[in-house]
């Protein structure tokens, strides 16, 4: 999530400090199966594919000769900026935007943002963030299954840009605009294909077409399913849950899944029982709305679920435990539009950027992902088994069973996996852990008992095709060098401008339980520029702030995306957000795209070949993709592709 949405209705999430092992406890508010459905003809085919050659990352060709093989683009400063810059010899072309049809019977979009939610659950949701390409396996470079999450709504949802908020009519929300809200959360699985004209376009006839979003029904598996903690009066059994929130980062596992993670959902439920919101740590450790605070978009003055205030007359206290089934990984298969999602909570609940999967060549797996908060911590899940390529029933359950582990960073350059495993180094019924269950429930606690290692706010993890190098994105923390000590893999204090590191796990085994690390680079102004000390960048190449998206292609080309407020003092020298490309090995980095003013720039993926790449535009300011001045700005795809045909980047 942004820090400072454009639009202007939402405090940002992702600003607030919970972590209170660093600090006094205080909140603070900163800136305020795969493939039963699969038989016969493309199924037996797919079936096939899918289980010897997924890509686990943007891509999987590869590319011979030099890395970068594009002139940089320069920074756009101008406030009225409100297009797609992209290298010269590339095209950039809006591909799928919020509101576009989904399906034959689809409404297209009216441009008021009039439609009611049911029109919204047949058409793209908003704030487009991770995504990826999955190939059909008969013409992998010509036809595919876009996968893409939707992290929020915007107020444009509506049709309107007024500066305050998601209004509340006599302190309710209306309930046709929250059912909307929820219905433009989610996911989008879109297919799409080339023509012979070389085009791109979406399949509104496909029968893999689907929306899934805050009203979709989802299973609960795990170490978490059935237990007390997850029953709610609408779920007696703690077994399933309507719908997943937040969805930022991703994943994609090596048997053709996709893994929808949930970051900021916290800020969807209130607990307005000060007395039980204290002696609660899976709510107030993860940042639940209490006192008077506001809920992102009041939805619990409408909907009881979300209001996550004990009520002792209900059976399971109401909806006390509903923030309890939010912050997990979810898990689906895109050629399966029938199956229901699953939160595989034996990941782990966190405020969860991303969930990247490294593959180990025993099989062994590890999946990353970032606890993107202030002072929060970098995850991994081992799996307890190891993939085996063409074993659909093995694979389909690995993530329900191994261990959650989190990072600790030595100065000296070394640094440890620690085991959330209970009953060993503290997390113990003393400490407030009853089980294996109730660790993963409030794994940061669990982190926290650990000695975890505080970072700037972590967001994508990418995987390096060939040597498994880790590389994570810490996009910014203003409250490093005060709130949270310095140390070396977060050593600027107002840390305004984030940083990415780099991790070699031991013997680059996925599974290792210690590793090295360095720092990749220090993002922010030039190293030239009159700024104090802590602003400037180490890049080797174009400057840029705030990393977020982060992704490797199978060349080993490390792409760069960027989420910053381009209206601040410190960021004017950058312009817009933007699109980067790094050579690991050189570590030059050059400027690929820059986007609309007021936008994130987030989500990667490609075709295989790599000739077809897709971006997000998230949030943008002005008029884009229309870029008339006039019409509402819309979260867009944007397709990319080179002038001759050839390979991104190269
Ligand atoms: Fe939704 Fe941390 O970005
Ligand atoms: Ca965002
Ligand atoms: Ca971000
Ligand atoms: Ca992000």
């Amino acid at each position: 999530m942004n820090q400072n949405h454009h639009q202007g209705h939402l405090d940002a999430s992702d600003d607030i400090v919970i972590n209170s092992t660093q600090q006094p406890a205080f909140i603070e508010r900163v800136n305020n199966n795969r493939r039963s459905f699969l038989k016969g003809g493309i199924g037996a085919t797919l079936f096939g594919m899918l289980n010897t050659s997924v890509v686990l990352g943007c891509s999987s060709s590869k590319q011979q000769g030099g890395l970068l093989g594009f002139a940089s683009v320069p920074v756009q400063i101008s406030p009225n900026f409100d297009t797609v810059l992209v290298a010269e010899g590339y095209k950039a072309q809006p591909f799928l935007s919020w509101g576009d049809a989904l399906f034959a019977d689809a409404p297209q979009w009216v441009g008021d943002g009039s439609e009611d939610w049911k029109a919204q659950l047949l058409q793209a949701g908003d704030n487009h963030d991770g995504m990826h390409f999955f190939p059909f396996p008969d013409q992998p470079n010509e036809r595919g299954l876009l996968v893409i999450n939707h992290e929020y709504v915007n107020n444009t949802l509506h049709g309107e840009q007024s500066t305050d908020g998601f209004l509340l009519v006599e302190n309710q929300r209306l309930k046709k605009q929250v059912l909307k809200e929820q219905a433009a959360h989610g996911v989008t699985v879109i297919e799409i294909a080339k023509t012979e004209s070389g085009d791109w376009v979406p399949n509104k006839l496909s029968k893999f077409n689907r929306r899934i979003s805050a009203l979709t029904e989802m299973a609960i598996t795990g170490p978490l399913k059935g237990m007390d903690a997850m029953k709610t009066e609408a779920d007696p059994r703690g077994e399933k849950v309507t719908g997943t929130l937040n969805n930022c980062s991703m994943g994609v596992t090596p048997w053709g899944t996709y893994l929808i993670c949930e970051e900021n959902w916290h800020k969807y439920f209130a607990n307005r029982d000060e007395a039980d919101y204290q002696q609660r740590a899976s709510h107030h450790r993860y940042g639940v709305t209490h006192k008077n605070e506001k809920t992102n978009y009041g939805w619990e003055t409408i909907d009881p679920r979300f209001n996550a205030t004990q009520q002792p007359d209900k059976p399971f206290g109401g909806h006390v435990n509903e923030p309890h089934r939010f912050g997990w990984v979810v898990e689906f298969d895109p050629f399966n539009p029938n199956a229901i999602p699953k939160k595989r909570t034996a990941l782990g609940r966190l405020c969860r950027e991303c969930a990247t999967v490294s593959l180990g060549e025993d099989g062994s797996m590890a999946v990353y992902s970032g606890d993107d908060t202030r002072g929060e911590y970098i995850y991994k899940f081992v799996p307890s088994g190891r993939f085996k390529k063409n074993d659909l029933q093995h694979n389909a359950n690995l993530l329900d069973e191994g261990q959650l582990y989190v990072a600790k960073f030595n100065d000296n350059g070394t640094g440890q996996w620690l085991a959330l495993r209970f009953g060993e180094s503290g997390l113990t019924n003393e400490n407030g852990f009853e089980d294996q269950a109730s660790v993963l429930l409030n794994a940061r606690g669990a982190a926290d008992q650990l000695g975890a290692t505080p970072m700037d706010r972590p967001e994508w993890v990418a995987v390096h095709p060939d040597n498994r190098e880790v590389y994570v994105t810490l996009t910014n923390n203003v409250h490093r060098g005060t709130k949270h000590a310095l140390n070396a893999a977060n050593p600027r204090e107002n840390n305004v401008h984030g940083h990415i590191i780099k991790i070699n796990e031991h013997k680059s085994n996925p599974a290792a339980e210690s590793f090295r690390w360095d720092m990749f680079l220090l993002a922010g102004e030039e190293a030239s520029s009159n700024v104090p000390a802590s602003r400037k960048s180490t890049i080797n190449g174009d400057i840029f702030s705030s990393p977020d998206g982060l992704c490797f292609d199978e060349a080993g080309r490390l792409w760069i995306q960027t989420d910053y407020d381009d209206r601040v003092q410190q960021n004017k020298s950058m312009g817009c957000n933007q699109l980067l490309c790094a050579d690991p090995t050189s570590r030059e980095v050059r400027r690929f795209l820059v986007g609309p003013r007021g936008c994130e720039i987030t989500g990667i993926t490609f075709t295989p070949d790599h000739t077809a790449m897709w971006i997000n535009v998230q949030h943008p300011k002005l008029s884009y993709p229309a870029s008339d001045g006039i019409s509402l700005p819309r979260s867009t795809t944007v397709l990319v592709t080179k002038d001759d045909g050839g390979v991104i980047g190269s």
